[in-house]
C-alpha cells in the first residue's frame, strides 16, 4: 500500500456541490471537468505518429525521481476534484509500465467527487492486469488498436507490438466487465485506412466500442502532414455504405467522439474529428504530465510546474490558487486556430503526445 495521503482541508472539499455552484470557468467560459494524468512517459511501443524509434533513441526519458509520486498525484487529484473535476483518465506513454498502478487507482477511486476513473492503454499488458485494475476500482478502459493485420500492427508499433497480445487484452478486459471498453483507431491515409471495414466487422455487435481518430499534429516528432489525415466525414460515409449508421446524442458535455448507431441495432461507432471539426469550444480537460506540469491544451508548449510548488512545501490553499488561476486564464483553442496560425504546425513548439497522454 502507498502511504495514506494527507487529508485535504475539509473547507476545500466542494465536490458534492453541483457544477453550476462551483463554477470554475476558463477565459472562454469553459468549465473544468476532466483531468488526464500521464503516469509515465515511457512506452514499450514506438508508434510513428507518437514516438518514432529514431526520435526515442535521442530522447531522455524522465528519471523516476522526476515522476510525481503516487502521494503527489493523489494530493493534486483531491484539489482538482475540489475545483470541479469529476472524471480522471490515466494515460502515458504506456500507463501499465508504471509500477504498482492498481495502488494508485485504489486511492484515486476514494476521492470524493470522482465519478469516472478511466485509462487509455496500448493494450499490450492488459491481459496481465485487467482483473487487478477492475478490482482496484478502474471504471473504464480504452485500448488503442490501429489494425487487425498482424504484420502491419508490428510495423505501426515500431516493430515492438504483437497484435495477438492486444486482442487477448481486449478479451480479458471484456471478461473483467469494465463499465465500458473503447477501442481507439488512429487512421493514416495509405497507412491503415484500408482496415476500416475489417475493424468495424470485428467489433460490431460486441462489447467494445470502436472509435476512429483523425491523425493529429501533436508534438513535433511525428512529421505530421495534413495529407495523411483521413477526414472523419469520409470514414462515416465509407462505413455507412456497408453498415448503415445514424448520428446519436453525446453521452456527456464535451465528449470528444461523435457517436453513431448502427441501424441494425448492433451497437455504436465513434469518430474523433479533431482536425477537420475541432471541439475546442467544449474542451473541459486539464492535463498533468508525469513530471507534474499542468497543461491547458494538448498542443501547448509549456505547462505550469505544480511539482515545484508541491516539493517546495506549498499548502493546499496555495496549490489550489495556482490551479484555479491557471484555469481561469486559459484561452487555448489550438485546433480551431490551426488553419490561421500562419506558421506550419511542425515549426510550433509543442509538448509530445507521450509526455502528456493525448
Ligand atoms: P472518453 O470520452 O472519456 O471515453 O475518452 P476520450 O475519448 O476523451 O479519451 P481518449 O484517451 O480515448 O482519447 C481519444 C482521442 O481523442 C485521442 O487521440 C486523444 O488524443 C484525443 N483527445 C482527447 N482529448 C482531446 C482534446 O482535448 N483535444 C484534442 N485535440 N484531442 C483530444
Ligand atoms: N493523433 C491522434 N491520436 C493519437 N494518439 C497518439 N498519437 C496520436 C496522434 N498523433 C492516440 C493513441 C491513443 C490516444 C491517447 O491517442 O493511439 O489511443
Ligand atoms: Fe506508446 Fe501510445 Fe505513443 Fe504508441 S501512441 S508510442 S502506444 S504512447
Ligand atoms: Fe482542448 Fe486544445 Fe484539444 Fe482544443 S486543441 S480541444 S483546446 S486540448
Amino acid at each position: 500500500m502507498i502511504a495514506s495521503v494527507k487529508t485535504i482541508d475539509p473547507a476545500l472539499r466542494t465536490s458534492s456541490r453541483s457544477f453550476e455552484e462551483r463554477g470554475l470557468r476558463d477565459f472562454l467560459g469553459r468549465p473544468l471537468c476532466d483531468l488526464r494524468i500521464s503516469v509515465i512517459d515511457r512506452c514499450n511501443f514506438r508508434c510513428h505518429y507518437c514516438m518514432p524509434q529514431e526520435y526515442s533513441k535521442r530522447y531522455t526519458f524522465l528519471k523516476e525521481t522526476e515522476w510525481l509520486s503516487f502521494d503527489e498525484i493523489v494530493r493534486l487529484a483531491h484539489l482538482f476534484a475540489a475545483l470541479g473535476v469529476s472524471k480522471i483518465r490515466l494515460t502515458g506513454g504506456e500507463p501499465l509500465l508504471r509500477p504498482r498502478l492498481p495502488e494508485l487507482i485504489k486511492e484515486l477511486k476514494r476521492i470524493p467527487g470522482i465519478k469516472d476513473l478511466a485509462m487509455t492503454t496500448n493494450g499490450s499488458l492488459v491481459s496481465e492486469y485487467a482483473k487487478a485494475l477492475k478490482e482496484a476500482g478502474l471504471d473504464r478502459i480504452t485500448i488503442s488498436l490501429d489494425t487487425l493485420d498482424a504484420a502491419l500492427f508490428r510495423r505501426m508499433s515500431g516493430g515492438n507490438g504483437r497484435l495477438e497480445d492486444v486482442l487477448e487484452g481486449i478479451r480479458r478486459a471484456e471478461e473483467a466487465d469494465f463499465d465500458c471498453i473503447k477501442i481507439n483507431v488512429v487512421l493514416q491515409k495509405s497507412g491503415n485506412d484500408h482496415q476500416i471495414l475489417d475493424l468495424v466487422r470485428y467489433f460490431k455487435g460486441g462489447k467494445s466500442i470502436l472509435r476512429f481518430i483523425e491523425y493529429m499534429d501533436v508534438g513535433n516528432c511525428n512529421r505530421w502532414n495534413i495529407k495523411d489525415v483521413v477526414p472523419s466525414a469520409e470514414v462515416v460515409k465509407t462505413i455507412h455504405e456497408h453498415f448503415p449508421i445514424k448520428p446519436a446524442k453525446s453521452n456527456y458535455f464535451g465528449e470528444v467522439a461523435s457517436r453513431y448507431q448502427f441501424l441494425d441495432g448492433s451497437g455504436e461507432v465513434g469518430f474523433i474529428p479533431s482536425v477537420t471539426q475541432p471541439f475546442c469550444r467544449t474542451c473541459t480537460r486539464a492535463r498533468l504530465s508525469t513530471d507534474g506540469r499542468m497543461y491547458m491544451c494538448l498542443f501547448s508548449a509549456e505547462g505550469v510546474n505544480l511539482r515545484a510548488a508541491l516539493r517546495g512545501g506549498a499548502s493546499d490553499k496555495n496549490l489550489l490558487a495556482i490551479i484555479q488561476k491557471t484555469w481561469q486564464d486559459r484561452a487555448d483553442r489550438y485546433s480551431e486556430q490551426r488553419a490561421q496560425l500562419g506558421t506550419p504546425s511542425q515549426f510550433l513548439p509543442k509538448v509530445e503526445m507521450f509526455q502528456i497522454g493525448g
